[in-house]
């Protein structure tokens, strides 16, 4: 059944409930979904496709919301071929369609489906008249790919944004925020912004420069709900700005590895002294269980990192390696950082802590915390400075 997001705007996305993880990487509890939109005037126009999985529905979707009309326009925002991988078969079925793109996005549908003609390239700022819309096309490269793009139609005041203000999590039922209970897209949100697009927090803000300019009263975006009321449509600008400037909430994420439970003892211990001190947000990730995806987003959304590892091979403890390295690729910043290990023989945990303390950036808050086999006794004290230290960073 096709479904209207506005009057002459149909949507002709699909849900994928049965890929196990997004970029085979990021778990995906409630499903994704590829949204493509349909808009018909004078001329018709069809923002993005769909994942090739999804052409056999994507297509016949799109032949009844065009109900005999040709096809005019394909825009492409986004060339990553969860939405842009029905582009060859789309050329085929519709030979006279043109593809509407900058010089970057026209350049890969050249080299990812061999189509050279019927290409019109945009630069930033051009309009494309349709009659009673006109879209506008704004460049923001490096949300997450060079060649992104936003496209503005300015009658509606709808903005297709392409991947920005996206989210995981499955279209059931509604496709616009007033149609859904839109709760559980708010941490999918926070998940898909932290993993997808974390790294590039500056042209994320260039972007949102850009946007300050225009009156937006809807987001079209390639994944997740329509947000059409004007509360959620600020809010969703609102994550995506405090996200891109590294901004935080209250908290502190425990995250540590641990082979036979005493380093997770030390964790669940600096936890209860911080937990005695008034802190609430406190989340701790086990990170031989817990998936990264989740621990990057609590450490996008909160103040306060404190690491933990076992010495393993005179090295840390593997997982908590993989956590330090998927930091550090994706630039966090401003981060209040405190960090504990442990060892039998002759540790080496903690050293490596200290140098990524070091190169971090992050506000190192205390003294590290170094135990010797089952020496808790021993580290009652820098444990209890740890989460002071803590607890007053966060007050
Ligand atoms: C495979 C393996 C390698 C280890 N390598 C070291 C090491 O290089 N240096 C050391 O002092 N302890 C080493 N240990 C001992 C652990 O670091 C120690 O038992 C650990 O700190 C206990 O923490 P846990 O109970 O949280 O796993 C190793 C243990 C294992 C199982
Ligand atoms: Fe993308
Ligand atoms: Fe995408």
């Amino acid at each position: 059944m096709i479904r209207n997001i506005q009057d002459d705007l149909y949507y002709t996305g699909v849900n994928d409930r049965a890929k196990i993880q997004f970029e085979n990487l990021w778990p995906l509890p409630y499903g994704v979904s590829y949204n493509s939109y349909l808009l018909i005037d004078e001329k018709t126009v069809l923002f993005d496709t769909v994942d090739n999985h999804f052409s056999g529905v994507f297509f016949q979707q799109l032949e009844e919301a065009l109900n005999g009309r040709k096809l005019d326009y394909l825009v492409i925002n986004h060339m990553e071929p969860d939405h842009s991988g029905s582009i060859a078969i789309l050329k085929r079925r519709y030979p006279g369609v043109q593809i509407v793109g900058n010089a970057w996005t026209l350049s890969m549908v050249g080299g990812y489906y061999g189509i050279s003609d019927g290409l019109l390239s945009i630069k930033d700022n051009d309009e494309l008249p349709l009659g009673k819309h006109t879209l506008k096309f704004f460049l923001t490269p490096m949300i997450h790919w060079p060649e992104t793009m936003m496209t503005y139609e300015t009658t509606t005041q709808t903005l297709f944004s392409g991947d920005a203000f996206g989210c995981f999590g499955a279209l059931d039922g509604g496709i616009k925020d007033t149609q859904l209970n839109v709760e559980k897209y708010w941490d999918e949100m926070i998940r898909y912004y932290s993993n997808i697009v974390g790294k590039y927090g500056v042209p994320v803000q260039k972007a949102l420069t850009r946007l300050q300019s225009m009156e937006i009263r809807t987001i079209c975006s390639t994944h997740g709900p329509v947000w059409t009321e004007k509360e959620n449509v600020d809010r969703v600008i609102s994550i995506y700005d405090r996200l891109s400037k590294y901004e935080t909430e209250n908290g502190v994420v425990i995250a540590y590895g641990t082979m036979y439970g005493h380093t997770e003892a030390m964790a669940e211990w600096i936890a209860a002294e911080l937990s005695e001190r008034g802190v609430k947000n406190i989340v701790l990730h086990n990170l031989a269980v817990a998936d990264p995806s989740y621990v990057l987003r609590d450490l996008f959304k909160y103040k306060g990192l404190i690491v933990g590892s076992p010495t393993y091979n005179n090295q840390l403890f593997p997982k908590v390696e993989a956590l330090l390295s998927q930091i550090q690729l994706r630039g966090i910043k401003n981060r209040c950082f405190g960090y504990f290990g442990s060892f039998t023989w002759a540790g080496a945990a903690v050293k490596r802590l200290a140098a990524f303390a070091e190169t971090s950036g992050f506000d190192t808050i205390a003294a590290s915390v170094e135990m010797e086999q089952a020496g808790f006794e021993s580290v009652k004290e820098g444990i209890s400075a740890l989460a002071q230290a803590m607890a007053e960073k966060l007050k």
